[in-house]
């Protein structure tokens, strides 16, 4: 695929989805005891399918999961950690100096690349090594990021299969799109709706505990990335202890914001309040607010039906501010003078 086509790469995730679950059923990895924890490497759009899947698993595991976005390794990382490192081009130096760090440190390590320098060193060190498809934006390859993960970690023993949950993920996720994509207007079209009420305003995206707060970190960075704009993402309960407060002298930045609250009948009650608590002390200070309530059984397609809507909504931004939503300048232009 031309990584230049961020519409192509969007529309095609249920396909992406189900093309890493194939790739990923194939991956088979040393017996042994379960981990005492996990940790992803990653940076960017190659680190935050992990952080969703972190959350995901966030009640369930036996084990911890955390995603480690810088140079080395946390202080822990030992042998009995699990440590997945997960760059897209393979060459990303924070990754690398972390998979050389839990080589070092004798941890059981597991890559995740297109190719590069980390595939390379994992075929030398004999690590296994899932190899992804290129040609892709890493934001844009969420699919091939996350999807693994669910693999390794149900072969670790930190999850069960996750085949069910995928198959339902790509079944709505098909539906989804017929529902968001450029053809359908913008009446019908709820992704082209919510981009024309971020248009010219701050976007602020709320979401909850868990995964759910992760994906609202992912509409702020796909704002970023595709629509080359701001944006702020916050997560309940934790915004009600402080970001909430900020309100209070509101006069030179009424109007500014236009929040989108990530919502899910599954959350509890508690949460459901807060939501509705926060939406009342913030009205008077906002342009809008929009709600977007996620759709599915599993919690995995769920997170997916949020996930995606918030990919629409960023390629959509990027059309109505007239820009590109591939290119990245000043990420190539960091890399290259930091090289
Ligand atoms: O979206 C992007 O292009 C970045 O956030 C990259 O994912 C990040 O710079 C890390 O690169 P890679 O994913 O190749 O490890």
């Amino acid at each position: 695929m031309d990584p230049g086509d961020m519409a192509g790469a969007i529309h095609g995730l249920p396909e992406q989805c189900e093309q890493a679950w194939r790739l990923a059923r194939e991956l088979t990895l040393p017996e042994g005891p379960r981990p005492r924890q996990a940790v992803v490497l990653g940076m960017g759009g190659s680190a935050i399918g992990a952080e969703l899947v972190a959350g995901l698993l966030e009640a369930t595991a036996p084990a911890p999961i955390a995603v480690h976005r810088g140079y080395g390794v946390p202080g822990y990382v030992g042998p009995e950690t699990l440590v997945v490192a997960s760059s897209y081009s393979g060459n990303t130096e924070e990754t690398l100096s972390g998979y050389d760090e839990a080589r070092r440190r004798g941890s059981r390590v597991v890559a995740v690349t297109t190719g590069g320098e980390l595939a390379r060193r994992a075929e030398a060190d004999g690590v296994p090594l899932l190899r992804i498809p290129g040609g892709l934006q890493p934001r844009a390859a969420i699919g091939y990021s996350l999807v693994p993960q669910l693999r390794i970690f149900h072969l670790m023993g930190l999850t069960g299969d996750p085949q069910p949950a995928i198959e339902e993920t790509v079944a709505r996720l098909r539906r989804q799109r017929a529902r968001l994509e450029p053809s359908v207007p913008s009446q019908a079209n709820e992704a082209k709706q919510l981009a024309l009420s971020l248009h010219q305003h701050l976007p602020l995206i709320y979401g909850s505990q868990g995964w759910k707060g992760v994906v609202a970190y992912r509409w702020k960075t796909q704002i970023n990335e595709n629509a080359k704009a701001q944006a702020q993402a916050n997560r309940f309960p934790e915004l009600n202890h402080n970001e909430t407060v900020g309100w209070e002298v509101p006069a030179a930045i009424n109007g500014l914001f236009h929040a989108v609250l990530l919502r899910d009948e599954a959350d509890p009650a508690p949460i459901q309040r807060r939501f509705d608590v926060t939406a009342e002390i913030m009205r008077p200070h906002v342009a809008g607010i929009s709600q977007a309530w996620a759709e599915g059984d599993s919690e995995l397609a769920r997170l997916f039906s949020l996930l995606y809507l918030g990919d629409h909504v960023s390629l959509y931004l990027a059309y109505l501010y007239r820009v590109d939503p591939s290119p990245v300048k000043a990420i190539d232009r960091l890399k290259s003078e930091l090289a």
